[in-house]
């Protein structure tokens, strides 16, 4: 399969994108990083990095930012960081990308354990983790030529323990071998409409 990893030089992209090209064709996007740039935060460089790619079998976005801080410090601009970029970065990477990918092709977005366990300072990255479930949910009863969607949520990954621990209290970190099935699990499998989730709360 000829696959695009949006994000593939991120802490989760990089392991993701490795495991994949032991079986696929990768191309890894990022605004500074990988072969090719998108912003994903702005259409027009979305419609400029299809133009250039052509046609694709699987559209991975392993991408996004929202801003995390204290509920009564966030401004509303603030919360546009997150709609911009996490939340309409994945939805318009889906509906301007339906006309470049092959019949039978997927899209597999990310989010994380916020939509479903928030912790504090989160309140914009969560509400937009949530949007995203929702959006896939429903854009998989409507994508044509057998198109597939799904989304992985992941709890605090093995690789980013050191930068977000502080906010995570007692979570169990979740193994990148873990992460990266779920994205194999999307791209390989059948399944449409999945918010495959990883999380360990036992
Ligand atoms: N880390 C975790 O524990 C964890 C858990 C669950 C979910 N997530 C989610 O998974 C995603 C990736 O997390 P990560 O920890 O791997 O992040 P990361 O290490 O910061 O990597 C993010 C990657 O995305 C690219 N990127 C960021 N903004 C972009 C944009 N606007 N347009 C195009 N590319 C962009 C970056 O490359 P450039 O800088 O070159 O653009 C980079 O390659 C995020 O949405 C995060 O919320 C993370």
């Amino acid at each position: 399969m000829k696959i695009l990893i949006i994000g593939g030089k991120g802490t989760i992209g990089k392991k993701v994108s490795v495991h994949l090209s032991k079986k696929h064709d990768i191309i890894i996007a990022g605004r500074s990083s990988g072969d090719v740039a998108v912003d994903i935060a702005d259409s027009g460089s979305i419609k400029a990095m299809y133009g250039a790619l052509g046609s694709i079998d699987a559209i991975v976005c392993i991408a996004g930012e929202a801003k995390w801080a204290a509920f009564d410090s966030l401004t509303e601009e603030d919360f546009y960081i997150g709609l911009r970029s996490k939340l309409m970065g994945q939805v318009n990477l889906v509906r301007i990308g339906q006309d470049y990918l092959n019949r039978g092709g997927s899209f597999t977005l990310t989010t994380g354990i916020l939509a479903d366990y928030p912790v504090v300072m989160t309140t914009s990255p969560a509400m937009v983790n949530g949007a995203i479930h929702s959006f896939v949910k429903a854009a998989s009863l409507e994508l044509k030529n057998e198109i597939r969607i799904n989304v992985v949520s992941s709890g605090l990954v093995e690789d980013a323990v050191e930068k977000y621990e502080a906010y995570f209290p007692g979570h169990n970190p979740i193994p990148m071998k873990k992460v990266i099935n779920g994205y194999v699990r999307s791209i390989e499998g059948k399944r449409t409409g999945e918010v495959i989730t990883m999380y360990d709360n036992s």
